[in-house]
């Protein structure tokens, strides 16, 4: 895993997809007052997003979302590619990033730059991502299940704990800045699915299901990156009752005392 992973302020992060270089560009990025930037902790709904970031912002012109890659058509703020292609980036410019609140370069906080935080129940993120690191090449094998569940309670996958980013994010105090959205109520809204970012278009969308990607880095024989049109629930599937009590229980203890409630049951 030291192969794999970078140490950033406490965390960890993809080494072929991040650099300190990219992550020190992300600390130097200047945000201007009209950008967007949807944060996610991983496996939430980021790639959607960049799906409709782009359709909103172009009044609906499908040229971006058929002709350039989600990663550069809107990219991470945290990520190697960020550099390469930021002067290509039309205004309004859309971005999307794991970033803890913590990590927000200083520009984001002096700038009025909007934000969408998308949530997802954390059962649903935690099987999204453990099939993920089995299909990517340049994550670490998740072992079995039960094995990367005690890796994510504990923080030891990328990005950190999700109750850590959570609470970044919801105790940001932006006001107006910021808009909580979760990808359970994407899932329920008709406009969120309609002809251009819905699962279906998006799994036939090359540009968008990262099968431009070369098989070591992201293998979709082994999982596919759009894996499953998950209404909401797919946890139920794989958690039994023993994994069920030990992740809430976890969960809730780290929660507790915030100001902030879930929008899910746990
Ligand atoms: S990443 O690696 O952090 O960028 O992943 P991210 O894009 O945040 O999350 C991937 C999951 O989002 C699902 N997804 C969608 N679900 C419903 N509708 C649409 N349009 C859509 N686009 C992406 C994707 O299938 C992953 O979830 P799982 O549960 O693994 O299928």
């Amino acid at each position: 895993s030291e192969e794999m992973y970078l140490h950033y302020h406490g965390l960890i992060v993809p080494k072929e997809t991040h650099s300190y270089e990219s992550l020190e560009f992300a600390q130097g990025f200047k945000f201007e007052d009209d950008d967007v930037l949807a944060v996610t902790y991983p496996k939430s709904g980021t790639i959607w997003m960049q799906e409709i970031l782009p359709l909103v912002l172009n009044g609906g012109d499908l040229t971006p979302i058929h002709t350039i890659p989600n990663w550069e058509r809107v990219p991470w703020l945290e990520e190697k590619q960020l550099a390469r292609v930021v002067d290509k980036l039309a205004s309004p410019r859309a971005l999307v990033s794991h970033f803890p609140y913590n990590l927000m370069p200083p520009s984001f906080c002096t700038s009025k730059a909007k934000v969408i935080y998308v949530m997802r129940n954390p059962k649903d993120i935690m099987v999204s991502s453990y099939y993920f690191h089995q299909m990517a090449g340049f994550l670490e094998d998740p072992g079995t299940f039960d094995e990367f569940m005690d890796k994510f309670l504990e923080g030891k996958v990328m990005f950190g704990k999700w109750t850590d980013h959570m609470k970044s994010w919801r105790n940001s105090e932006l006001g107006d800045r910021i808009m909580y959205i979760t990808y359970e109520e994407m899932a329920q809204v008709k406009h969120f699915q309609s002809e251009h970012c819905s699962f279906k278009s998006m799994q036939n969308n090359n540009m968008s299901n990262f099968s431009l990607i070369p098989k070591v880095y992201m293998d979709s024989d082994k999982s596919p990156f759009l894996r499953k049109v998950s209404i909401a629930g797919d946890w139920k599937n794989h958690f039994s009752s023993e994994q069920l009590t030990r992740f809430t229980s976890v969960i809730s203890k780290e929660l507790e005392g915030e100001s902030f409630s879930l929008p899910w049951s746990l």
